[in-house]
């Protein structure tokens, strides 16, 4: 893989921030689109813009085809069986959403349980408080262990025959940690839950079978994969997509309509009301074109090295705290970390004046925040365009951080 060349399709990797080349670090938040994901949107729009579904011109045709193409793309990119089991959403809090208001309002009844990670972003935390309150039912936590790992011991002793349905992240968007997933869908199914699996930092990293995982239900957004903002994914198996009610009611998911009673259309169209992001789900498509062109193998490797590269040069740095697994077994390129003295909303602001854009906060995750001791966090994250010389730019950076807030050199 040539990250120097790949580069050369990303024209935002080549723009100065504060007199500096940036350094783009902030991958876990969004990432920057190729060329060819550019466009993709420009040529949508000057060629197929139309409303599918709903005319037999032929622009209507054309984006019904664009649409309905890049559904079969996501298909095969997360290795669905069917297409009709692929519902665009907006992105995936959305999907998560969805499920908890159709699936998890219908199914759960009181006294069941729902578990979730502590690690957990807020989008598979609120939804399932909301079921759970609605529903009468417990909402229970899986803990980490002191590296970040989620133990088999764990999982089974919180996975009962109450479980009704278990929510995991395949990879933690503070720590880094990629859970063994299947091994947590093989042991829920065995006590009759059905599972939801939160991609949203998985899919842009590592090759994803959904088939093979035998996740029931499976999300992630286009915008953390080379797409753009506003366009997302909801997999669902079948057999549960057929007996889970609506979510939005209105145009495109009707079949019949009465003044009192409607009917809804087949999958997936049952779960898409209204005009659709036709242009993000083309551009999700073109994006998916471009990952698979670099390889998702090649991918997960060039950012397992430049992981471990800068923890290894992290870890020399005595100030520094670092969350999250310590070797590379199971872990993606996310790299949360706190400098001793400084905030990290500080060592946010003091890097990007170096133009390294690393994200400060509590990353959406107050709940692990809470359980790891801290407020917050600073947080590198990689993408396969990123080199091992932003990796040495990005550490110069932070050991400048104490010395502009006045402590010396160490
Ligand atoms: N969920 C995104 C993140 O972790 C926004 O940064």
């Amino acid at each position: 893989m040539d990250v120097n060349k790949i580069r050369e399709d990303f024209p935002i990797l080549s723009i100065d921030i504060n007199g500096k080349k940036l350094v783009y670090l902030d991958n876990g938040a969004t990432t920057h689109k190729p060329k060819s994901v550019i466009q993709a949107i420009t040529d949508y729009n000057e060629k197929i813009n139309g409303n599918p579904h709903r005319g037999a011109h032929y622009l209507s045709v054309a984006a019904t085809d664009a649409y309905e193409g890049a559904r079969e793309k996501v298909k095969n990119f997360i290795r669905a069986r069917k297409a009709s089991e692929i519902i665009f959403t907006k992105n995936a809090t959305e999907s998560l959403n969805l499920i908890a208001y159709t699936y998890g309002m219908a199914f759960i009844q009181p006294g069941d349980e729902i578990v979730v990670t502590i690690s957990e972003h807020h989008s598979n935390i609120l939804p399932w408080q909301m079921v759970a309150k609605a529903k009468n039912a417990v909402l229970k936590y899986m803990y980490i262990n002191k590296e970040g790992r989620l133990t088999e011991e764990e999982y089974r002793e919180k996975i009962t025959d109450k479980t009704k349905l278990v929510a995991v992240a395949q990879m933690s968007n503070v720590l880094g940690t990629i859970y063994p997933v299947k091994d947590i869908v093989e042991y829920a199914h065995s006590k009759g839950a059905v599972v939801v699996v939160d991609g949203a930092q998985s899919v842009p990293h590592m090759k994803v079978n959904v088939t093979d995982l035998d996740a029931d239900f499976f999300v992630f957004s286009g915008h953390k994969a080379l797409a753009p903002m506003g366009i997302g994914v909801l997999y669902g198996k079948e057999e549960l997509l057929l007996k889970m009610p609506p979510f939005l009611r209105g145009g495109d998911m009707i079949e019949y309509v009465t003044e009192q009673e409607s009917s809804f259309a087949e999958l997936p169209f049952k779960f898409e009301a209204g005009t659709q992001n036709v242009e993000g789900a083309v551009a999700l498509c073109a994006a998916i074109d471009y990952l698979e062109a670099v390889g998702m193998d090649n991918i997960t490797e060039h950012e397992k090295e430049l992981t471990e590269y800068a923890l290894s040069k992290m870890r020399e740095i005595p100030y520094v705290t670092i969350y999250g697994p310590r070797d590379m077994d199971s872990r993606g390129g996310i790299i949360s970390f706190n400098i001793e003295g400084v905030h990290p909303h500080d060592v946010a602001s003091i890097v990007d004046s170096y133009g390294v854009a690393v994200r400060a906060g509590h990353h959406c995750a107050q709940p692990l925040m809470k359980y790891l001791g801290i407020q917050a966090s600073s947080r590198a994250s990689f993408y396969f365009y990123n080199t091992f010389e932003e990796v040495d730019k990005f550490i110069e950076s932070i050991k400048s951080v104490r010395k502009w807030l006045g402590y010396g050199e160490s």
